[in-house]
Order: structure tokens, then sequence, then C-alpha cells
């Protein structure tokens, strides 16, 4: 496993206990999360099955906690029955079936509220019609929306049925969103004549009909939602409006009881290597910790308006808008447009518009409003926020006290939460009325789950402040199931440490004196641009993909805003432009990267060289491409260098 030094360089001794106001209403106080902590501690798999009973209604209970006979595939409550739309929706009909449930703000303004009752009539009607289209559990459905409800009614309609969803991001090329079909083998894809984000429109439909040109013979029907009535082509025998496909459907559709071990979803994520990567969840662990985590890490009550900026194309999407708050009948708010339109203000108008107490988003977000100055948000009554999170990436400690002081004005706490696509829900974030948070730390792994930092041996580092790998030492609820279709590469990627006994998580981390996380990045070349993980590899591919493009690396170079952005060294098949420079090629090949992938991927650099750095056995050396991206001097050792003489070139000084 390669791994560059892991070295600390960040302190920091503020300390902010949690806020009286807070305290006064908050459900988890440091005495029960003690409770929770022992009955973990005592017995982990008790622990989970209490919670499993007491969080989630089963059609048929389980009477096995976990199965870890063929592990690292653990199944969890592998002989239980349930369903997560019936746990999401008809749980909230006796009592709450006037609760709004969704609060949807499109990017022009326009807004809807959707009580339970409604919601509960929509998927219905919706699993109905995938119904008709023959769709039945098991078949895999992609979803390729804007975010709107509809995006979440469609995933909601694939749970009630026990179809499994890929939500693909709206922002994906067509060869993206054809790549996921085919690995998935879906029948079905449901997406909208576009979305609208920032004033422009969203191509949907036509970026589907490309993806679908070729290949991708498993699609026998395309459902478009019409969302923003411009024109697009529609293929007959083939495509169908959301509209005319759900006419005449009941709104009464029997839950099908799925096992708790049945996928809810595939999503898909980057690796280091190969193509990005199918990650399986299933129904009953997944759907448990998106609970358990609403309640202890966002203190989720009755009277919250919740918002998670994420997109449902991201996992923040799926377990923190789509199943996790309204598993436990909150409303939410889901914003189709970008913080920015029609000004830096909207996400705090919508703020104060809707009352929003819990507020969620990444890093890069809060970067971009910053720089946008306090006028704005000082502008806006945010007094109904109540507590405030983040999540993708490390929060800069500025721009932790900057969400403190001038969102949270000193009475929210902030809770940091760490986690991945993989882990399906919270592993590390504080407790928010427990918790003595410090600027730029998760804090403590949750109860029930057990991460450490462990060296390359696998033994734990007890030096405070030491770097290492962050592992999962037991299997936890909502844990990944596999790499859909690579059960091999799922034990390879995950499994590789210690006998397959610990989980590896991809990060490095330390923790301090008082054992407090601090995630310091990634150890694979993995780069985190604006919250999402990108595979070096794979940008690196569809760069050569290019015809003109012989040979290509890319790092990560550190940015204000995107906390990554991507950097491209290109050895072209013809001449080496003069100097390195060719801003008409890069622009050619930036959009050819954004076709490849989507416009996220676009390297936001591209320096040409007559050849890659690489060691005498052909390894290109990345770390070295790192420093130069940076710009900074060259300190590590070159002399394994094949072609020493290419520096200058690289460095751009030539
Ligand atoms: C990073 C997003 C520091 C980390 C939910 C992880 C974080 C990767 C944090 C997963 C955090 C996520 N502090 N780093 N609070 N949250 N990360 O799969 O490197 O899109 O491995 O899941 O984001 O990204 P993913």
């Amino acid at each position: 496993m390669a791994q560059d030094n892991i070295e600390s360089t960040l302190h920091e001794d503020r300390h902010f206990p949690p806020s009286t106001d807070f305290l006064k209403t908050a459900s988890l106080s440091a005495d029960k999360l003690n409770t929770l902590y022992e009955q973990a501690k005592n017995d982990n798999q008790v622990f989970w099955a209490d919670q499993a009973r007491s969080e989630m209604d089963w059609q048929t209970p389980f009477t096995t906690t976990l199965d870890s006979s063929n592990a690292p595939f653990y199944r969890w409550f592998p002989d239980g029955k349930l369903n997560v739309s019936y746990n999401c929706l008809d749980r909230q009909l006796k009592d709450n079936a006037d609760k709004t449930a969704i609060i949807f703000e499109g990017d022009q303004g326009d807004v809807q509220y959707i009580s339970y009752r409604q919601l509960h009539a929509r998927v219905c009607i919706f699993a109905n019609t995938l119904k008709a289209q023959g769709i039945t559990k098991g078949d895999r459905v992609i979803i390729y929306m804007p975010m709107i409800a509809e995006a979440v009614i469609a995933m909601q309609a694939c749970a009630r049925i026990g179809a499994i969803h890929s939500v693909v991001f709206g922002g994906f090329s067509a060869s993206s969103l054809k790549d996921r079909i085919e690995d998935t083998q879906a029948k079905l894809v449901i997406t909208a004549d576009g979305g609208h984000r920032g004033g422009r429109i969203i191509e949907l439909k036509s970026t589907t009909d490309s993806a679908l040109e070729s290949g991708c013979d498993s699609v026998e029907a395309v459902i478009v939602f019409k969302r923003t009535g411009h024109d697009i082509s529609m293929q007959s025998g083939r495509d169908v409006w959301w509209s005319d496909a759900e006419q005449n459907q009941s709104s009464d559709c029997e839950p099908v009881w799925v096992e708790a071990t049945h996928p809810l979803f595939l999503l898909y994520t980057s690796g280091s290597t190969g193509k990005p990567k199918g990650i399986q969840h299933s129904t009953g662990g997944y759907l448990l910790n998106a609970i358990t985590t609403m309640r202890w890490v966002f203190d989720i009550q009755d009277s919250d308006v919740f918002w998670c900026t994420a997109d449902v194309g991201w996992i923040t999407g799926h377990t923190y808008v789509a199943y996790g708050p309204l598993a436990t009948g909150a409303t939410i708010v889901i914003f189709e447009g970008v913080p920015t339109y029609p000004d830096a203000g909207r996400f705090w108008d919508m703020c104060e518009r809707h009352a929003v107490t819990i507020f969620y988003t990444a890093p890069t977000a809060i970067r971009a409003l910053i720089k946008q100055g306090d006028d704005i948000p000082n502008s806006y009554d945010l007094s109904k926020l109540r507590l405030l999170g983040t999540v993708g990436e490390p929060i800069n400690p500025e721009a932790w006290m900057w969400y403190h002081n001038v969102i949270g004005k000193q009475r929210c706490p902030i809770v940091d939460t760490w986690w991945q696509t993989e882990t399906g829900a919270h592993m590390i974030a504080p407790i928010p009325a427990v918790t003595i948070t410090k600027p730029g730390s998760c804090t403590r792994a949750l109860p029930g789950i057990d991460a450490a930092v462990v060296n390359e041996q696998g033994e734990e580092i007890t030096t405070a402040n030491q770097g290492g790998y962050l592992v999962m030492r037991q299997p936890w609820p909502s844990m990944i199931q596999t790499v859909w279709g690579d059960d091999q590469r799922y034990k390879d990627t995950y499994w590789p440490m210690f006998d397959g006994k610990y989980y590896l998580a991809g990060d490095s981390a330390r923790r301090d004196e008082e054992g407090f996380f601090w995630i310091m990045g990634r150890i694979d070349d993995v780069l985190n641009v604006s919250g999402h993980r990108l595979g070096t590899m794979e940008i690196e591919s569809a760069l050569v993909a290019n015809p003109l493009v012989a040979e290509a690396a890319v790092v990560g170079k550190p940015h204000e805003i995107k906390g990554e952005a991507v950097f491209a060294y290109v050895v072209l098949k013809g001449e080496r432009p003069a100097g390195g420079i060719d801003d008409e090629l890069t622009q050619q090949l930036r959009a050819w990267v954004g076709d490849q992938i989507g416009a996220i991927a676009k390297p936001d650099d591209i320096r040409y060289a007559d050849n890659l750095p690489k060691t005498r056995s052909g390894k290109i050396m990345r770390r070295l491409l790192r420093t130069i991206a940076k710009g900074e001097e060259i300190t590590q050792d070159t002399s394994t260098l094949e072609n020493e003489s290419i520096l200058p070139q690289l460095q751009g000084k030539v």
C-alpha cells in the first residue's frame, strides 16, 4: 500500500461546549449517551438488535442479528423482512399525515408543500406505475433527475416494490450515465426533460438519449418527468411522460416486504483504480443507521425543519434527504438550484423563509459563501437555526469559525460528520448537546462504531497526534455490502489489512490527547473536489482517450473554495506546445473531460511535457507531481527518476 508520510501540521486549541439554549430541548443528554456507549460496549450485537427493534417496523422480525459466516460479506438482520418506504411513509399516516414532509423550492423560486399523506399517495401511484412498466423486485432502475421532489418520489417508489435504484448525479455526462446503466444492467431510466440550475436549463433528456444511442441494451423504457417544458425529443415505444405513465394508477400499493439484506440501492463512487464502483447498500442495516444518526447527531424533533443541501446524486442526498429524515417523520427542504442564484443570499433567504432549524452542507459551499462577505447572511433572520452540520471533507478551522459566528451566531452547535458512501451513515461525529467541539475535528465515533487509527501492521497508534490509517474494527449495520458485480474488488479495496478483519476507510487520521479524531486526507489517488470524490485514474483515462493525448497524470492541488482542484500533466502524441502552455488546446481538453465524466472533473490546469516523471520501473512519481503542482520546492529524492531532465518542463520553467 503506497503511503506518503502522514504528517500532522494543524494545531487547534479552541474548544466549544454545547450551547445552553440547545441543551434545553436536546433529546440525547450526556447520561443517555453514556448508556448507549455502555450498551454497545457490553454487546455490540445486542445493542444494534435493540435499536433495530425499537426504531423500525418489521413485517417479519429477525432472529439473527449478524451473520458473519462469510466475512467480510456481513449480513445484518438476515432473516428479518421489512420495507423502507413503509417505514418512511406509512408509519406517519396515523398521527402525522398532514404534517409537511417536503418543502420544495425550485431554482426560479416556485415553492411546493407536500404532506406525508400526499407523499405517500404519490409514491404509491408511482410505484404502481413502475410495476405497470414491468419492474419487479431486484430489477435495477436508473434515476437521472434534477433535485426536485420527484427524484425522492422515484427513489421511494423503487424501495416500495423492492426495485434497486441507482441515482446518477444530474451533472454527470452521457458517458458516465452509460457506464452506470451498463454496469447495473438497468431495465428502466427515470429522467426529466431538464432541470433549472442557476437560471439555466440542465439538459437531462438529451444526455440520456446520447447515453442510450449505442449499447445499454438492458433498457426497455425511459420515464420522463416534465420539469422545464422546453423542447426535447421522445422516442416512441421507449420514452413515456411520467404523467401519462401514471394515468389511472391507484394510490394504494401494498409494499413488497424484502429481506433486510436485499439491496436498497447502488451508488457509484470513484476509486483509485478502474471504473467507479457500484457501492451496494442493504435495506435493514442501512435504514437503521440513517435513523439512529438522525436522532443522535441531528437531534431531530417533531418541530424541526431539516435542510440538507446535498443532491440526491450523492450518498448524503440518499441518507439525509431521501431516507433518514422521512423515516423519522421530519419536514425537509429540497432545493433545485445553487447557493449563488439569484444572489449569494439564497441559502440564508431560504433558511429565513422556510424557518429552517437544522442546516447541513459542505465546507466547499461554506467557503464559497464566506467570500461573499458577512453582510449578506447578516441581513437575514437566521434565529430559527438551532444546529449546523458539515460533511464531505475536512473543514478548515477558519471556515468552521465563520459558520459558528456568522451563521450560528455562536448559539448553534456544529456537527462535523465524518462518513463515506460506503459507510452509509455518520460514523464519527459530535453529539450536539454533549460533545465539546473543536474546529476541524469530527470528534468521536458514535455508539456502536469501533473506529481506530492504526499503522501498516494494523496496530493501534496510541501516541497522540500521530497519523495513521483510519479503520473500523467491527462491522456496523449500514456498511457497504459489496461492490456490485465485483466481490473481489470489495475485498481488495476495503479489507486488505490485518487478515481482512478491519474495514479500511482510505483516509488518514490522527487522534489528539483527548482521543478526538482529525481527518488528514485520503491515502489513495482519490481527489476531493468540492466534497466529491474523483479518482485520478478516471480523469487520466478520459484524457488519454482523446486522440491527441499520449499520456496523462492527474493530481490534486489545494484550492481555496473547492478544497482540491484537478491538475493534469499531459504528454501529447505530437509536439509539445512552446513553453508547455496551449490555452486553446487546454480548453478543448477540459471540454473533453467534461463530456467524458462531467463538469466537476475538468482539470483547472493542464501542463504539457515531453514525458512524465517515472521511476526506473516505470511508475509515475505522483508525490513529485503533487509537489510541483503546489508550486513547492522539490525536496524529495529525484535520483531514482529515469528522466530527471523533465523536471523544468513539469515545473513550467521552460
Ligand atoms: C471525506 C461523503 C473530513 C473523507 C459522505 C471520506 C470527510 C470521503 C468528512 C467520503 C469530514 C467526508 N471530515 N473528511 N467530516 N466527511 N470526508 O463517499 O475523505 O462522497 O473518505 O461521502 O470524504 O466521500 P463520500
